[in-house]
């Protein structure tokens, strides 16, 4: 495994020795790149006799005929920045590119784990926090500091993590890079729309962003991945085939095509469970009054579980209340291997939300408890339960 270590000007940096150690004792080939501050902190030299390596620093090298950053971004297996300072990892979030370390954060498409070490109100900066959730949403890998004593002669959060821990991320976030290829992904997302006439049409709150989380996560992991949405306002994940629908008719039909040769489906789409009968030619006048008679749309996901196979299904539920009791009914009904619950009443996890939480159902009735977390962070731990499950069926 090839790790690029970046280190930056953090007074944790003389932890950074211990990582790039623990790496290299376990086998992985270490390239360690600096800031010009960490340099004031910690030296070239004891990088240099860790790894066997010259340690980088100058986005500019004499004599290169390249860029050296695109060369040591495209690499590696796993990037991994710690310790992190806040000003960093506000650079990144910014996607500012001015020194070598920053600039291979951006051009890398390895897997970035970042471990923050600073001062604890630095830490609990709004700007900081933001910041990290911007890093996490993008599926970064964030080691989370611990509390403790810190360089600024007081106890609270913004310790480096441990770094056996973060070198077990690291190992993690390799791990799971190739852990889908060649497997397919299809992954639903955003909402339908239902035309009344030429130009209203009948839709609901969806903002696709659980479906973005999903199948960037999939995507990073090697799937192949297709993601059939409804419009929706949010940039859509690199290295994802989109196929954009309005109708529900559409999207079974779409989602018809791409099931055939996928090994998993994740139906995270909030498709309308009623449409118009009828669709009105041009635009209804406002004078005539308008009586909507409604029909059930198709259920996309009970229908293509029905011929899954051993095929991985996913489903989502809305539920206001016994939200485990109905979600296992929904499991059940409509054949599939998981369910994920939630409540949209609860603060935190409705639509348009950058967080969620609910229960994780499987078919077994294994039921787990999701607390509030990010979508993205909840769609490594469902894209986690799909793979092991695919592993296991071979
Ligand atoms: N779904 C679907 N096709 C529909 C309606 C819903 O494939 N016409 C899928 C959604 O993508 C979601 C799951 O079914 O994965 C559950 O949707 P939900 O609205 O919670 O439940 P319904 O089955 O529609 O039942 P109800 O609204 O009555 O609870």
């Amino acid at each position: 495994m090839k790790v690029l270590v970046g280190v930056t000007a953090s007074i944790a940096a003389y932890k950074a020795a211990e990582i790039v150690s623990q790496l290299v004792k376990a086998q992985a080939e270490v390239l360690v790149v600096m800031t010009k501050h960490a340099i004031s902190l910690i030296g070239e030299a004891t990088f240099r006799g860790l790894t066997g390596n010259d340690v980088r620093v100058d986005l500019f090298e004499p004599g290169t005929r390249q860029p050296v950053h695109i060369d040591l971004a495209t690499s590696q297996d796993v990037v991994a920045i710690a310790p992190a300072t806040a000003n960093f990892i506000g650079k990144v979030a910014g996607g500012i590119c001015d020194d070598l370390l920053s600039t291979i954060v951006l051009s890398t498409t390895a897997p970035v784990v970042i471990a923050p070490a600073m001062n604890e109100a630095m830490y609990f900066n709004p700007a900081v926090q933001e910041n990290l959730a911007i890093l996490n949403r993008r599926g970064f890998y964030i080691v989370e500091p611990e509390s403790g004593w810190l360089a600024c002669g007081k106890e609270g959060k913004g310790r480096l993590a441990d770094p056996k821990k973060i070198v077990e991320a690291i190992f993690e976030a390799a791990r799971k890079t190739h852990d889908l290829e060649g497997r397919k992904v299809v992954v639903s997302g955003g909402p339908t729309l239902e035309p009344i006439d030429d130009v209203r049409f009948i839709s609901n709150r969806s903002t696709g962003k659980m479906a973005v989380a999903l199948a960037a996560e999939a995507a990073s992991r090697s799937a192949e991945t297709v993601l059939v949405t409804g419009p929706i306002a949010i940039a859509y994940p690199y290295g994802v085939k989109v196929v954009e629908v309005e109708t529900s008719d559409e999207m079974r039909k779409e989602l018809q095509a791409e099931w055939q040769d996928a090994d998993c489906l994740i139906m995270a789409a909030a498709v309308c469970d009623f449409r118009p009968r009828k669709t009105h030619e041009g635009k209804l006048q406002r004078d005539t009054g308008l009586k909507l008679d409604l029909e059930a749309t198709t259920d996309i996901l009970a229908e293509l579980a029905s011929e899954k196979g051993e095929r991985i299904v996913v489903g989502f539920a809305l539920e206001t209340q016994d939200e485990v009791e109905r979600g296992k009914q929904k499991l059940l009904s409509k054949n599939l291997d998981y369910v994920m619950v939630n409540n949209p009443l609860v603060s935190g996890a409705g639509f348009g939300s950058e967080t969620n939480c609910g229960y994780l159902i499987d078919k077994h009735g294994k039921v787990e408890e999701i607390p509030l977390m990010s979508k993205r962070d909840l769609a490594r731990k469902i894209i986690d339960a799909v793979t092991s499950d695919l592993k296991a069926r071979g």
